[in-house]
């Protein structure tokens, strides 16, 4: 039975089709058929009619714990959802430059001295790669180091007897399969790659570590293909300039997401940071207008950041708003509604944002101290000193509710901050025994009357 090896499918709609085309038949998309390995149902010729019954069970019943690969990098561990699941195919993404070989290199230097670990390069020769090792004063641990792009040879190798407990491909767009005649790095053999490694990940019982570069659009290569191929996707990121890096779990089928792990990129490789506020805000000026702390959460951790904007008269008729952290979206609506609902126009003015030290927010918590740093410096006057803001801002001026105010007021108060502007509080259930003062805010013209002593921006409208 002759079986074509290949076939071609619409990144858009999914058709497929026995020859190439500019244009997809079905949804009509140009330039989305792309090559792809064909995968056979039925192996060596049984059809899918003699499939195997299936046996189904209850949904109680016992489970077993699942084994887990601890590398005592507390930062990755905790991203990890508690270590390396075996038989899981984890993509790591990030920038060229960010560091995930580094890191990668660090992880499988500390398992080695628990389990067999393999760490197969496609980017670079052996040489440089020990010369990190010799950097990162991990030469002397007992990883298996080969340079190889040949999925074939590579599988050759892995599918040995002996028992392998972590791989990593560094990076799978180097990596191609030969019975595809596309170049190494395009959706075809990316996704061919990865599927045949992960297929015997899954059948040998190894943790499988894919390094994945992000495109330009901020993608890993191949419209997200990848993603949903494998268990677990990390993105490695941090701001050019920075020495910070997080670890952030986006997607984790053994494990929460939305943790971040903290490291700090130092001459010697990647150093924990287990107390990410304290760094944040390392070099925080007190007095200052324009600034406010904001007691955020990420994932289960609490992480505290300050928020810094800048107001300033606009030469040109199209005022700039720029944002450095955040999103340009909320800081629109909160402009519209200090405008609106508050009497506080920044009309004719530039407007900047920047969540200090490279991190990314995405809590809409962020909101009210964003609007705290923008009145702060419209208004030169300093937000109280050691205060904490965290809520989130409605289209009708209202303050809401935010998730786990106790973690928030907790970690504040482990870091010496006396007071907490918030939301109000719909019950008035302990929040712990942390000795803050809390303020609640459920107007946002309250903040604005507080941060404007002497009414400067309401006479200014009046
Ligand atoms: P790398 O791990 O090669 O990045 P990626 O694999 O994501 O492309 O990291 C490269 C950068 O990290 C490079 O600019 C040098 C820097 N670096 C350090 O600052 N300290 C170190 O100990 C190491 C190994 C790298
Ligand atoms: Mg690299």
């Amino acid at each position: 039975m002759a079986k074509s090896h290949t076939r071609y499918v619409c990144q858009s709609c999914g058709a497929s089709t026995a020859r190439w085309a500019g244009r997809c038949e079905s949804c009509g998309a140009w330039n989305t058929i792309v090559e792809e390995a064909a995968e056979n149902l039925a192996p060596k010729g049984q059809s899918a009619k003699g499939g195997r019954k299936l046996d189904f069970v209850d949904l109680s019943g016992a489970t077993a714990e699942i084994p887990r690969a601890v590398t005592g990098i507390a930062e990755f561990d905790r991203v990890c959802g508690g270590g390396l699941v075996p038989g899981s195919a984890i993509l790591i993404g990030g920038d060229p430059g960010i560091g995930k070989s580094t890191l990668l290199l660090q992880v499988v230097a500390r398992l080695a001295t628990r389990g067999s670990t393999i760490y197969i390069s496609g980017e670079e020769a052996i040489d440089q790669v020990r010369l990190r090792a010799k950097r990162l004063k991990v030469e002397g641990a007992q990883v298996a180091l080969a340079a190889a792009t040949s999925v074939r040879d590579i599988l050759a190798s892995l599918d040995g007897t002996d028992h392998k407990d972590v791989v990593v491909i560094d990076s799978i767009q180097t990596m191609y399969v030969d019975t595809l005649d596309s170049a190494p790095g395009t959706v075809a053999q990316v996704r061919a790659s990865a599927q045949e490694l992960i297929r015997l990940a899954k059948r040998r019982g190894f943790a499988l570590f894919l390094v994945g570069h992000v495109t330009k659009e901020g993608m890993i290569a191949g419209p997200r293909v990848l993603e949903h191929m494998v268990d677990t996707v990390l993105y490695f990121e941090g701001e050019r300039g920075h020495h910070f890096r997080i670890l952030r779990a986006v997607k984790n089928r053994f494990g929460p997401t939305d943790e971040i792990g903290v490291f700090e990129m130092t001459d010697r490789g990647l150093a924990e940071v287990s107390n990410p506020s304290a760094l944040f805000l390392a070099e925080r000026r007190g007095d200052v207008s324009g600034a406010a702390v904001f007691a955020g959460m990420e994932g289960t951790r609490p992480v505290l950041v300050e928020v810094q904007a800048l107001v300033a008269p606009s030469p040109f008729s199209t005022p700039r708003r720029q944002v450095v952290g955040w999103d340009a979206g909320r800081l629109a609506m909160i402009t519209a509604v200090l405008d609106a609902r508050c009497g506080v126009s920044l009309a004719g003015a530039d407007v900047f944002l920047n969540v200090a030290g490279g991190l990314k927010i995405n809590e809409p918590a962020a909101d009210l101290a964003c609007a705290a740093a923008l009145i702060s410096s419209l208004t030169q006057t300093p937000v109280p000193p050691d205060t904490v803001v965290f809520g989130e801002i409605g289209l009708a001026c209202e303050v809401r509710q935010v998730g786990q105010s106790e973690a928030r007021l907790k970690e504040a108060a482990k870091l010496g901050f006396s007071k907490a502007f918030l939301p109000k509080r719909r019950r008035k259930q302990a929040m712990g025994d942390a000795p803050l003062e809390l303020v609640e805010i459920d107007q946002l013209a309250e903040l604005v009357s507080r941060l404007d002593g002497d009414s400067s921006l309401r006479r200014k409208r009046a």
